[in-house]
């Protein structure tokens, strides 16, 4: 979750998915913890789709990304984090629920409604190298932090 809140980690660490991010706005703290973020999701090659998209955290283990401008504008994805273990547990182990609900009005979006079960091994294949990164990163964190080497 916390990778999630980290909006610029995804050009550095996801160059294959994410070019050209920029973060346009931070929270502002009393009530805001949005981030604004430009970014051009790489869809294959050199095909690239820009949007704007927001992230909050509406409570402590679920971060919503609002897609709010660009392709695919009012889209949404919420993800939420569910500890299966004691917080004292020597392996601690988390369950990520993640709801998509995509949304364009262009004509080209009927065509890869179509398209979708020959895009959808693609998408996942692409999600499930962005969630094997993540994961990996956030246990080397956690063990860094665990032995003291890393803030926060
Ligand atoms: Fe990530």
């Amino acid at each position: 979750m916390a990778n999630r809140l980290d909006s610029w980690h995804g050009s550095w660490f996801h160059p294959y998915s994410f070019v050209d991010l920029s973060v346009v706005r931070e929270p502002s703290g009393e009530g805001d913890d949005a981030f604004v973020v430009d970014v051009s999701f790489r869809v294959a090659g050199r095909v690239v789709v820009p949007v704007r998209a927001e992230f909050t955290a509406p409570g402590p283990r679920t971060v919503l990304m609002r897609i709010t401008e660009g392709e695919g504008a009012t889209s949404v994805v919420e993800t939420h984090a569910t500890p299966l273990t004691a917080p004292d547990h020597a392996h601690p182990r988390t369950a990520v629920v993640e709801a998509v609900v995509a949304a364009s009005d262009r004509r080209g979006f009927a065509l890869a409604r179509a398209a979708a079960p020959v895009l959808r091994p693609l998408m996942r294949r692409t999600a499930g190298r962005l969630w094997r990164d993540d994961l990996a990163y956030a246990e080397r964190r956690w063990t860094l932090r665990d032995t003291g080497r890393f803030p926060g």
